[in-house]
């Protein structure tokens, strides 16, 4: 049965290194597992006060139907600030709310860290973990994917420039291939 897969990258910059690995790792998905770019840039601000009937922002439910129809996700993301972008946490916030109807709700998920520098995101990749772990997603523990020093790995078009780069992101996909058939409840 096919997957559908949604890709949530932490950055909203249109040259986006993580976007770049992002589209990377989408290319390695098998035909069997359908991938879509989520869109969170343009989602209101969480406030709890505007989560009811009548006041809902439209941002915010059509995110919750996407990612309700969605079996399982990856999610690529800077570091800022030594913690994930805000923009990728107000899409958590929006998607496990209201309460009891969370859209993560025991889906799978794999987490990749990019960052130009050594770190590798490190802090980002297990802030979002904790996030991921309440939100009681089963996120995959191995291979950890730290992607460090990116700005040497890409090609100006994006495109992986060693060899040895597109092996570890071949393990990085056929790892999340394997955990989604094992997890996902569909
Ligand atoms: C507000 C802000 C905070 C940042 N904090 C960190 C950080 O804590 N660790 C890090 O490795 N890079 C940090 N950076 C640098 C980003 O890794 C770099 O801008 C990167 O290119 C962002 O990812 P993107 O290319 O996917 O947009 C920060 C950048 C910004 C704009």
């Amino acid at each position: 049965m096919t997957k559908k897969i949604g890709i949530l990258v932490g950055s909203l910059r249109e040259g986006s290194f993580s976007k770049q690995v992002a589209k990377n790792l989408e290319k390695l998905l098998p035909a069997d597992f359908e991938a879509t770019f989520v869109k969170i840039g343009d989602l209101a601000l969480y406030n709890e006060d505007l989560d009811v009937d009548g006041a809902t922002p439209a941002s915010w439910t059509e995110f919750r139907n996407t990612v309700n129809g969605l079996d399982a996700f990856l999610f690529v993301t800077p570091e800022y600030n030594r913690s994930v972008p805000a923009a990728l946490k107000n899409a958590l916030d929006v998607g496990s709310r209201p309460y009891g109807q969370s859209v993560w709700d025991t889906k799978p998920a794999a987490v990749i860290s990019v960052s130009p520098g050594n770190l590798s995101a490190f802090g980002a990749n297990h802030h979002l973990r904790q996030s991921l772990t309440f939100l009681n997603i089963p996120t995959m523990q191995q291979p950890e994917a730290y992607i460090g020093n990116v700005t040497t790995l890409l090609n100006e078009d994006g495109s992986v420039k060693e060899e040895g780069t597109l092996s570890f992101f071949k393990t990085i996909v056929a790892s999340f291939v394997a955990w989604t058939n094992t997890n996902s409840k569909k």
